[in-house]
């Protein structure tokens, strides 16, 4: 059934992707001249970032119904994160969103939310995450490559899962675990002394399933929501990374808009982040009940401070490897310290 469902997906999606390419069904609507805003998401509808992005749609059509019509493409319908980075970047795609890990190769600040344990505390990484001012600089850093990063999602904790229990970094050794596409990631995984493997996240299912790696890392909903707890039994607590999500547009079409249209943009893009944050926490909650109690998967909650141990040096090792990320981790260590004891 799976499978089929992904053969079926996967051809959907390169016609999706041919038409985008030779321009059929082409952005301007001719019958009613409205521009098509088209919004790429590798989560399903029941995620909360296609909420988020249901809400971005109601807010611009509201306001500006007449110019514009948002269409959203979920399920990787338009490609994997990097295709829809690509056709982002020349403008097929309005919006795409996607791990800050795919931005690495576009502007290598982002490499810090790939650290290892670089937030101590929710608290301080929702006030970092909110720091609208600073983070507009960093949103701004892959203008030049034809990218605006507009607002974030939270995506909660990422915790590593497999086929068999991770109580100690042991656990990992040798284990073939999947990334996500970026440099900084597959060190990361190394650290800790599993060996990482690269792919797309539409491919992680199969992948587990057939053997290929061992298990993958990220958060809860990826059990339920991509039924990855069909596949990999054990969910470890590990908690080494919160790494955010971002909606990414097209530079030239924000830049090209007028000031009022790209402010209805804007507060769309707030306001989805907004619904998006009011449902993750219970959407957690009840994709951790589902994996236990209807797919049999056990959560695990090892000592962290062995798994924190085990790559205490690969911060220090990054901040000397790439001096562009030490200004954003200084303003991060500032949360880390306001929060410190306190946050949650
Ligand atoms: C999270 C995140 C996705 C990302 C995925 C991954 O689920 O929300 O945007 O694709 O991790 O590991 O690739």
């Amino acid at each position: 059934m799976m499978k089929w469902k992904r053969i079926v997906s996967a051809a959907v999606c390169v016609c999706m992707a041919g038409m985008l390419i030779t321009g059929c069904g082409s952005k301007s609507d001719s019958s009613s001249k409205k521009r098509i805003i088209r919004v790429a998401l590798s989560q399903s509808e029941e995620h909360p970032e296609y909420k988020g992005m249901e809400t971005f749609k109601k807010y611009v059509e509201e306001k500006l119904g007449d110019k514009y019509e948002v269409q959203l493409y979920p399920n990787e319908l338009l490609g994997g994160q990097t295709k829809a980075i690509e056709l982002t970047q020349t403008g097929a795609i309005d919006f795409t969103i996607a791990g800050t890990p795919n931005l690495e190769i576009f502007a290598d600040v982002y490499e810090v939310f790939s650290m290892p344990y670089l937030f101590t505390s929710e608290d301080a990484y929702f006030a970092a995450m909110n720091d609208t001012d600073y983070m507009n600089k960093i949103y701004a850093s892959t203008e030049d490559t034809g990218l605006q990063v507009v607002t974030w999602y939270n995506v909660g904790t990422r915790n590593f899962y497999a086929k068999k229990a991770i109580n100690t970094p042991d656990d990992l050794k040798g284990l073939k675990m999947r990334v996500q596409q970026s440099p900084a990631s597959i060190k990361m995984c190394n650290a800790f002394g599993a060996a990482a493997s690269p792919m797309s996240f539409g491919e992680v299912y199969t992948a587990i399933q057939q053997g290929v790696i061992d298990g993958a890392e990220n958060n809860e909903l990826a059990l339920t929501d991509n039924k990855h707890g069909e596949v990999a039994k054990y969910y470890s607590y590990t908690m080494h990374q919160m790494i955010p999500d971002v909606l990414i547009a097209n530079y030239k079409l924000l830049n090209d808009m007028s000031e009022e249209d790209r402010e209805v943009f804007e507060e769309a893009a707030r306001l989805s982040t907004e619904t998006e944050l009011k449902d993750w926490e219970t959407d957690v909650e009840t994709a951790k009940k589902t994996a236990e109690e209807d797919m049999g998967v056990q959560f695990i909650y090892p000592d962290i401070s062995l798994f924190k141990d085990k790559v205490k040096n690969v911060q220090k090792e990054m901040l000397e490897d790439n001096p562009n990320i030490k200004d954003l981790y200084e303003h991060i260590q500032k949360y880390n310290k306001q929060y410190e004891g306190e946050g949650k």
